[in-house]
């Protein structure tokens, strides 16, 4: 079997199987097993696949027909413009994600060596953005499981400048909280117990630990609300990402934690993605 022959015969069982992105996916399935990049695969797509390689195809094939998921079959995944490592045991990090740096940058402007705190950090994926794009800052992760902390470290070492660190720990009992910063930011498990039935084959692979927020979905923000409020330094902001239908709630919360100028934003699917606000 050729190149390209395996990447046709890729794409048309991903395709069957009801898989949308076939054409990236069946891609990224041939530089995985060849280790080419895309000038390597346009100018060697009629080689002869290799026994070994024939072999991990199956395997992939198999178990990218079985819903699992794309990363944890690369291992890596990229964000902000940095590759992440990952796997089984931490959530994969979302492009839709990417507007949480993006605001926690945005509002960081114009202050110099600022502390911030990353809660239920994951792959890391946010802290590491903020230490990696803001050198004089120090950054906090801090994550509870092992399972997901094995990958945070990993990327701490892949991406992050020696300005960010992993605390492990329970946001429910506040660790970490003992300090000040300029910028808390979470992303924490938000889906509801409803929301859970429904989750699409592949985030079924995912942790519930990294997906699950309570019987309404809250139960994190309003923790963190009560046990980081007093964290935030006066000037400093607390930014949260959010399901898409959590915005008037979280706002709503933060509001009568006493945050002031609370304000809502889209992602660039255009769905509400992060609430934040600010410790007057
Ligand atoms: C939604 S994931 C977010 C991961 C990452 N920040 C991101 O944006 O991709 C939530 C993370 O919180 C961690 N977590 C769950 N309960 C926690 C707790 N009580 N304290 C600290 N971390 C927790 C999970 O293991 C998971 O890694």
């Amino acid at each position: 079997m050729t190149i390209f022959e395996a990447y046709n015969s890729i794409k048309k069982q991903l395709k069957e199987a009801g898989i949308c992105d076939d054409v990236f996916e069946a891609k990224q399935i041939i530089k995985h097993i060849t280790g080419l990049d895309n000038a390597g695969i346009l100018s060697s797509y009629t080689n002869e696949l290799n026994e070994f390689q024939k072999t991990n195809l199956t395997v992939i094939l198999k178990q990218r027909l079985a819903r699992y998921p794309l990363q944890y079959i690369l291992g890596r995944w990229d964000f902000f413009g940095r590759a992440y490592r990952v796997g089984p045991g931490v959530l994969i990090p979302r492009q839709d994600t990417e507007t949480v740096p993006e605001t926690c940058l945005e509002i960081l402007k114009g202050k110099e060596n600022p502390t911030v705190l990353d809660l239920c950090a994951g792959t890391g994926c946010i802290g590491i953005t903020l230490g990696a794009e803001r050198k004089d800052s120090t950054v906090t992760l801090v994550e509870k499981y092992e399972e997901a902390a094995r990958y945070t470290r990993d990327n701490i070492k892949l991406n992050a400048p020696e300005n960010t660190t992993l605390l492990m720990g329970d946001v429910f009992e506040g660790t970490a909280a003992d300090k000040q910063y300029d910028l808390i930011v979470s992303n924490p498990p938000y889906i509801s117990a409803n929301d859970m039935e429904n989750l699409q084959p592949e985030v079924k692979f995912e942790p519930d630990v990294a997906l699950y927020g309570g019987e309404d979905g809250l139960m994190f923000y309003r923790c963190i609300l009560a046990n980081y409020k007093n964290s935030v330094k006066s000037g400093g902001s607390l930014v949260f990402e959010i399901g898409y239908d959590q915005g008037n709630a979280v706002k709503t919360l933060m509001e009568e934690f006493g945050f002031s100028d609370v304000t809502v934003k889209k992602d660039i699917s255009h769905n509400d993605r992060v609430v934040f606000g600010t410790v007057k």
